[in-house]
């Protein structure tokens, strides 16, 4: 994975980045050396390293299991308790997967992330017709949303397939010893994994959270893991502005913060990162979105995008910056046709594969914005596959640590998300 950075002359100067780069160099420290604001929610940062053979066999073994009686899993639950398993799920998975009648493993589908009637209707008549297994993710065992979609695919569950076959259907994600999803898997008996005290909810997607549905979906979580920790080496090893990828981007956006750029954009060119972008914007909005501060993360898919939003990102208020996924291989070819009478003009293309067009229209898209006074940071990938993947996840973790602490925000809690909650109870009556 590589970073590089362009149009950022005007705004970032040298001494600005040797002074901030002390500043970095004290706050990858904390992280490293546990002793920052939110310190006990480090535990992500060694935990690519420290994840254990035997939970990683165990996961594995449950998601055959799975496999052999599902052909639909659903995965309960909401913010960081399902958007790294979708982001991976949906970044490595074939578009169409869901209209092919034959399928090699159970298609992932997601609930407990909208309290919306008709989404769940809809899923009940799905899973009316299929054989189906869920798994309910909730640290605190406590969230609304997750806890009602638990409570009526549970119902279904054991109506379809009685109390004690549907037990063996149920897989329940959450904390050690509190909640009600512990003591109700208790008393049970469904199978559980942890969520440890010291990760929250939206750096998990490498514990039990994600890895579950995205070994269930078919994917090679040990590749995944391998590449996290790939990852982790480099961060870890390299401290340096020169060396350090994770410093570098950190600086870039916090400079852009400064200078009035609060919008980072992430840029992706394939539609299975839309995603990954969801998972990218809960990690750092909710991460650093507070005290009245915080960088405002959002997402587009070009090239579709550059039909809709491109018009504003080009011409409209300069408060953008971009992040690029640049991806430089696609895993599948396909062949532009040869027309004889070249009736739609388009022959001229024939030397190239779609992906070359699709780089050549981020290279031109890149161009104008960059024209126009955006800066941008680009992050180029291989390819799209576990070990890049791993690698992101645990870049983009890295520096959300870093750059909250840059903005001297806790980086791990949430207290903004309990207003609406308190008002949605109090309404309910509860
Ligand atoms: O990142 C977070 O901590 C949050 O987005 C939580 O994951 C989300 O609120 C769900 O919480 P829980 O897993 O306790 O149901």
């Amino acid at each position: 994975m590589k970073i590089d950075f362009q149009g950022f002359e005007s705004y970032v100067s040298d001494k600005e980045i040797g002074k901030l780069s002390s500043e970095i160099a004290k706050h990858h420290l904390s992280i490293v050396n546990k002793n920052g604001i939110g310190n006990e929610f480090l535990g992500w940062v060694d935990l690519p390293e420290k994840l254990s053979k035997g939970l990683i066999l165990d996961i594995e073994a449950e998601s055959e299991k799975i496999r052999s009686k599902a052909e639909v899993y659903v995965v309960v639950g909401i913010g960081g308790s399902y958007l790294g398993a979708k982001a991976i799920v949906d970044a490595l998975q074939n578009h169409f997967n869901s209209m092919k009648k034959e399928r090699n493993y159970p298609y992932i589908i997601f609930a407990g992330q909208t309290l919306n009637e008709d989404y769940m209707a809809d899923l009940i008549e799905i899973l009316d017709k299929k054989n189906y297994c869920l798994v309910v993710v909730s640290k605190s065992g406590t969230t609304l949303e997750p806890s009602l979609a638990f409570r009526i695919l549970r119902t279904h569950l054991e109506n379809k397939y009685g109390k004690e076959k549907a037990r063996e259907r149920i897989i329940a994600v959450t904390d050690k010893e509190k909640g009600v999803l512990k003591d109700m898997s208790s008393s049970e008996g469904y199978k559980t994994y942890v969520i440890s005290d010291d990760i929250g909810g939206r750096y998990s997607v490498l514990t039990p959270v994600g890895l579950l549905p995205i070994a269930v979906a078919g994917y090679d979580i040990r590749t995944l893991i391998h590449g996290a920790k790939k990852m982790r080496h480099n961060l870890l090893n390299n401290t340096t502005f020169e060396t350090n990828i994770a410093w570098q981007y950190a600086a870039m956006r916090y400079l852009m913060y400064k200078n009035g750029k609060n919008i980072e954009l992430m840029v992706n060119y394939s539609p299975n990162m839309a995603s990954f972008a969801e998972w990218f914007k809960q990690l750092f909005g909710e991460s650093e979105g507070k005290d009245g501060k915080g960088i405002f993360p959002s997402s587009v898919i070009n090239t579709t995008d550059l039909h809709s939003l491109g018009q504003y990102i080009q011409d409209g208020k300069k408060q953008v910056f971009e992040t690029i996924i640049h991806v430089d291989k696609s895993s599948k070819r396909v062949r532009i046709p040869y027309l004889e009478d070249d009736i739609d003009s388009l022959n001229y293309l024939l030397e190239n594969s779609l992906t070359q067009i699709n780089h050549k229209a981020e290279e031109g898209a890149s161009m104008a914005h960059l024209d126009s006074g955006i800066p941008q940071i680009r992050i180029c990938l291989e390819k799209l596959d576990e070990e890049n993947l791993g690698q992101l996840i645990y870049f983009f973790e890295f520096s959300c640590a870093l750059s909250a602490y840059l903005l001297e925000v806790n980086p791990f809690d949430q207290p903004g998300v309990e207003a609406y909650k308190k008002n949605m109870f109090k309404l309910l009556g509860k």
